[in-house]
């Protein structure tokens, strides 16, 4: 359930491939947490810190897109709103003490995570390349 960075993880934008490698650490740090059983005192921060990230991430990604002209933007869009709106859901109950963090719920964010880099994430990254705007190798 650890995310890896493969090959295809990567965009050939630093910017955005730095914050993916931050990104990826950020919920493997999470996940490491919660499968030492670590209390809510720690694991708290590692979630907001997860979430925060992910919406700052994303962000930058949105104005890159934006940037480049990307037609699919907008499904790119509502693809990181549903995540982001997923995960705030996590932590509004994981804060109010309701059960939120489950190994079911971390297999559903690190598989959308490995998916949305290496599908979503990578047409842009061709399209990024196709239209001269990235390097060609990563
Ligand atoms: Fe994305
Ligand atoms: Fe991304």
């Amino acid at each position: 359930m650890y995310i890896e960075m493969t090959k295809e993880s990567f965009t050939g934008n630093r910017e955005i491939d730095a914050h993916h490698r931050h990104l990826v650490e950020s919920f493997n740090a999470f996940l490491g947490a919660f499968r030492l059983r670590k209390q809510k005192e720690e694991l708290g921060p590692l979630l907001d810190n997860l979430v925060d990230y992910a919406t700052y991430h994303f962000s930058a990604e949105e104005l890159w897109m934006m940037d480049m002209r990307y037609p699919d933007v907008a499904a790119h869009i509502e693809e990181h709103a549903a995540f982001v709106r997923r995960l705030s859901d996590i932590q509004r109950n994981f804060a109010a003490g309701r059960p939120a963090v489950s190994l079911e719920v971390l297999a559903f964010l690190s598989s959308w995570l490995k998916t949305h880099m290496r599908k979503s994430d990578a047409q842009v990254t061709s399209y990024c390349r196709k239209s001269g705007q990235c390097a060609k190798a990563a």
